[in-house]
């Protein structure tokens, strides 16, 4: 292995020249206008895969945007490994807080700055890279590899549904590679156990039929924003518990090892908090910031809609309001019976002053891998032997709705084998990615390959 860490170190100026050019395509899935960007990157990735040595690359249309495949089946007998990344980005906005525009990738100091970049174009590039490496040293690779990318992750994963689950045996694999997650600290090798789940929701509030002065009817009629807002702060108790009933019945319970698995960690929440400028941290009572965060179901309001909104003053009673509301989801959750409670529970606490209209609008199951599974092993071991130190299990609060699907539908394992870090600005202005954790994905992938072909 030791001349194919060499290649990859050699190589390093090449392999960032590519990424910069990956970086360049504008592939926004949320954004119509973006929608030939979305092709390019697709035929750009998959060019990668054809340059890497794959021997069968395929882009598979699909409703919305396109997905791309690549395999190389040259080790019958031999382990499978799928490698599922996402090509697409999020919206740059606000677009006046970058540095750079996010599209310019530059380089300052040991870091690369582009929409993209660490969420997730970085990180899956760094498995194209990997094997592109090895058939340069060796010709050919220890196991058989499969490639699925796509191109709308940020937007839901809606399309990749229902191909993985009628290509159950081109997909067919012993484990899923994914690189999508955050170490838990620079320089630190990690391995992601668990993403937490969501349940999308959209509450809309109709009052009068239409906007009123406020002076000639204020304290007549209900005010949809009042009792929207109402209806929100009746979400969680004074404990910072969420109050919908039955909401925590299927909720998996920290196991000792996990609660002492956190406390290894020495986690500062004092730094944690001046790191956000926060004075003081919140949330459910009985549970530290990272069980919060790993372990525990949360709600928050992404959005709040209505009234009057632009500068100085205008005296109305609007007729609507709408809120944008998430929940986060821990094993057991299911994200369709969390929207049902949630469902349930807004119409019977809503006064009879107002309609009310609640939306599912999307969701994703959380997932929990084994740290028994082989490959979580010998993930462990190559990326101990990638970064010279101990590996750290941690759990993550973000979600990628898919990997449940992969895990349930492929009856496969999942590595979540993630190089980004959360300080990395994904989804934010001046998103970056960490070039020395850009090369050390790649020669941890590489290492991946050989043990778990072992
Ligand atoms: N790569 C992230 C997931 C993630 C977030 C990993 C934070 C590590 C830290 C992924 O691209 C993402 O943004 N997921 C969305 C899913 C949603 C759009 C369904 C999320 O978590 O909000
Ligand atoms: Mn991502
Ligand atoms: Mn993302």
């Amino acid at each position: 292995m030791k001349e194919l860490i060499d290649h990859i170190k050699k190589n390093e100026q090449t392999y960032i020249e590519e990424l910069i050019e990956f970086l360049k395509i504008q592939s926004i899935s949320a954004m119509p206008e973006h929608n030939d960007d979305m092709k390019k990157c697709a035929q750009f990735v998959s060019d990668k895969l054809k340059q890497a040595g794959l021997s069968r690359v395929e882009i598979f249309t699909t409703e919305g945007h396109p997905l791309v495949y690549g395999e190389w089946l040259g080790a019958p007998g031999k382990p499978t490994v799928l490698v599922y990344g996402h090509y697409d980005v999020q919206p740059v906005d606000p677009i006046e807080l970058w540095e750079n525009p996010p599209f310019e990738p530059v380089i300052k100091g040991r870091k690369i700055f582009a929409r993209g970049a660490t969420d997730d174009k970085g990180q899956l590039f760094m498995h194209v890279k990997s094997v592109e490496a090895y058939f340069k040293k060796y010709g050919s690779l220890p196991l058989n590899i499969k490639f699925l990318l796509e191109g709308e992750e940020e937007v839901g994963s809606i399309n990749i549904e229902p191909f993985i689950k009628s290509h159950t045996d081109l997909l067919k694999c012993d484990t899923v590679l994914i690189s999508d997650t955050s170490l838990y600290e620079k320089g630190v090798p990690t391995l992601t156990y668990a993403l937490r789940g969501l349940s999308y929701m959209e509450i809309e509030v109709t009052g009068p039929n239409r906007d009123l002065h406020s002076g000639s009817f204020g304290g007549a009629v209900a005010n949809p924003i009042n009792v929207l807002s109402e209806i929100i702060s009746k979400l969680h108790d004074k404990k910072g518990k969420i109050t919908i009933p039955e909401f925590y019945k299927d909720v998996a319970v920290l196991t000792k090892a996990e609660k002492e698995n956190i406390k290894r960690l020495h986690f500062s929440e004092t730094k944690f908090a001046k790191d956000l400028g926060v004075a003081e941290l919140q949330g459910e009572a009985g549970f530290n910031t990272l069980e919060r965060i790993w372990a525990r179901p949360t709600l928050d309001c992404n959005g709040i809609i209505g009234g009057f909104t632009g500068k100085g003053a205008k005296t109305v009673i609007p007729s609507k309001a709408t809120a944008k509301i998430s929940m986060r989801l821990v094993p057991n959750q299911e994200p369709n019976k969390i929207a049902k409670l949630f469902t349930k529970y807004i119409k019977s606490i809503a006064p009879k002053s107002v309609k009310v209209k609640v939306s599912f609008l999307h969701g994703g199951s959380p997932c929990m891998i084994p740290l028994t599974d082989k490959a979580t092993i010998s993930a462990t071991k190559a990326m101990e032997k990638a970064f010279n130190k101990k590996i750290v299990y941690m759990r993550e609060g973000g979600s990628i709705p898919i990997v449940n699907t992969f895990v349930k539908s492929l009856k496969a394992s999942a590595v979540l084998m993630g190089l980004g870090l959360d300080s990395e600005n994904l989804h934010s202005p001046n998103e970056h990615f960490d070039l020395n954790h850009f090369q050390l994905g790649i020669i941890s992938s590489a290492l991946f390959i050989d043990e778990y072909s072992k």
